[in-house]
């Protein structure tokens, strides 16, 4: 049974840890062919829960820094304005920089994001989201891991809100009555 106030369960517990090993395989493969420093960027508040897991299923040493970028109100839509709330503690300089996302959506936050952490000279830069909404992209982003893309529908748990709400839920649901 969904939590109150979600009326669909869209990816169950089983099938996030499915996807995220598979994501860890595919990263641990790329960088321990390429070798080098790996930083693990995360974008705050979205990325966190899906970060905790996936740095687990990453083998290559890595440090893990953060980023807090806002692009919504507590709506469900876009303003398309990025505001950088929180900036990284470490230099991405001659490192490999892997940005990880919860959801790209129009692509507004990450291709900001992206062209920023461009202009800091990391060694190689790449960019990881636990789901896509390709139906909605306004942006073009490069994405090198994806987990999962999903319909045009507002989904919330596993780090992902509506209003700073249902972070915590362990699945990926769709609210409603
Ligand atoms: P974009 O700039 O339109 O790509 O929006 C990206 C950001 O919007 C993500 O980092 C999320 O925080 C948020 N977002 C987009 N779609 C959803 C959704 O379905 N549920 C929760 N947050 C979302
Ligand atoms: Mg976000």
């Amino acid at each position: 049974m969904p939590d109150s106030g979600v009326s669909k369960i869209l990816i169950n517990e089983n099938e996030i840890a499915t996807i995220v090993g598979r994501l860890g395989r595919e990263i641990t493969e790329t960088y321990r062919e390429s070798g080098g420093e790996l930083i693990v960027v995360g974008l705050l508040r979205g990325s966190f829960v899906f970060m905790a897991d996936l740095i687990r299923k990453i083998h290559y040493p890595l440090v893990v820094d953060f980023m807090a970028v806002s692009s919504y109100g507590d709506g469900t839509v876009s303003s398309g304005d990025v505001k950088i709330v929180m900036d990284l503690d470490e230099s991405v300089e001659g490192k490999h920089v892997l940005l990880v996302e919860d959801i790209i959506d129009t692509g507004t936050t990450f291709k900001k994001v992206i062209r920023m952490m461009g202009n800091r000279n990391p060694q190689t830069l790449k960019t990881c989201t636990f789901l896509n909404k390709p139906s909605r992209r306004k942006h073009d982003v490069p994405i090198d891991f994806c987990g999962k893309d999903i319909p045009d529908e507002f989904v919330c748990g596993y780090g992902l809100d509506y209003a700073q709400k249902y972070r915590n839920l362990p699945y990926v649901g769709v609210l409603g009555e």
